[in-house]
């Protein structure tokens, strides 16, 4: 990719940005920025940390001020849904918008996450594949229906089993009948883990476990880890979790969670843009930003 000439900012300069509270760790600035400079677009990407009580007013006057693009991230991904004129269908079953693309004066939602851990993990690495799923909060939701289309088999473990039922069973219903899928939920605990991992062809982890400053620990003993599953942890910061750690270890293939955020980035920046994502430089720039931001260890 041609590198930048510097950006002017003038009268012609297109602002997307990003809201949620908070932003300061957030390394989508950098990702987008570097986007825009590959192409030599007029156009920056700021954060803003925004209020509750004020998101509808944000919503309104990032209308009003014909800005393209926005990114939303926690906690508005499902509390920005109502200020947003069309929802795609892939954040409508999701329930949570993490890109906004203003056309035609109307207001449009997606959610990128899904499809940023398929590009992240490879179409095929996923097809007809044994899963397991740690977690079933948002980012497990996101992956789950990615997965659910392509792999034989699921399991979600949850701490709190009902989410993961109440999860399996809004995918179950969400999917075509002729589908041929097993998908179950259990609970988050070693003899659960015992019992399911050694056929699993692909763990994900997307708890919170093993994100700093709790970098110490890892939401899988590493007994039940084996060479012949790709470890996925969704946490990228550290970017290489004890999780992963443990893997490689083991000999066990392994794929951090920045390639996730680098993808639904990129997937961000395509529907804004059209054009194809220059994942090489948004990677050097997160990876810049992050090795700043991260206590290394
Ligand atoms: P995200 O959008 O990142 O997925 P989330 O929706 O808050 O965040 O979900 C966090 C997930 O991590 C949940 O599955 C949560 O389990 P519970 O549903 O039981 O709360 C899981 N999680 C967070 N901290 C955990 C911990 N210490 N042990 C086990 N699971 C944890």
């Amino acid at each position: 990719m041609k590198k930048n000439k510097v950006t002017f900012i003038n009268s012609h300069t297109q602002l997307y940005c990003l809201l949620g509270n908070p932003i300061m760790h957030s390394v989508s600035p950098q990702m987008q920025n570097t986007a825009f400079q590959s192409y030599n677009l007029n156009s920056i990407y700021i954060a803003f940390t925004i209020e509750e009580d004020s998101l509808e007013n944000v919503v309104c006057g990032c209308k009003a001020l014909g800005i393209k693009g926005f990114n939303v991230t926690i906690p508005y991904k499902k509390t920005i849904i109502k200020f947003i004129d069309i929802i795609d269908a892939s954040a409508n079953r999701i329930g949570a918008v993490n890109t906004v693309l203003s056309s035609n004066d109307r207001l449009i939602g997606f959610n990128t996450d899904g499809i940023g851990f398929v590009k992240a993990v490879g179409e095929g690495t996923l097809q007809d594949q044994q899963v397991a799923i740690l977690g079933a909060g948002g980012a497990a939701t996101a992956i789950v229906y990615e997965v659910a289309s392509r792999a034989s088999s699921i399991t979600i473990f949850n701490r709190t089993l009902k989410k993961a039922e109440t999860l399996v069973e809004n995918v179950l219903n969400s999917l075509d009948v002729t589908h041929n899928i097993s998908i179950q939920a259990l609970p988050l605990n070693k003899k659960s883990l015992e019992d399911t991992l050694d056929k699993c062809r692909l763990l994900v982890n997307t708890t919170s476990i093993g994100m700093h400053p709790y970098s110490n620990k890892s939401p899988v003993p590493q007994q039940l880890l084996h060479s012949k599953m790709i470890v996925f942890d969704v946490v990228y910061n550290p970017l290489k979790t004890r999780l992963l750690k443990d893997a490689e270890m083991i000999g066990a293939p392994t794929i951090s969670g920045l390639d996730m955020l680098l993808h639904q980035g990129g997937e961000a920046f395509k529907i804004w843009t059209g054009l194809s994502p220059p994942i090489e430089d948004m990677k050097k720039a997160a990876l810049q930003a992050l090795l700043g931001n991260e206590t290394i260890n």
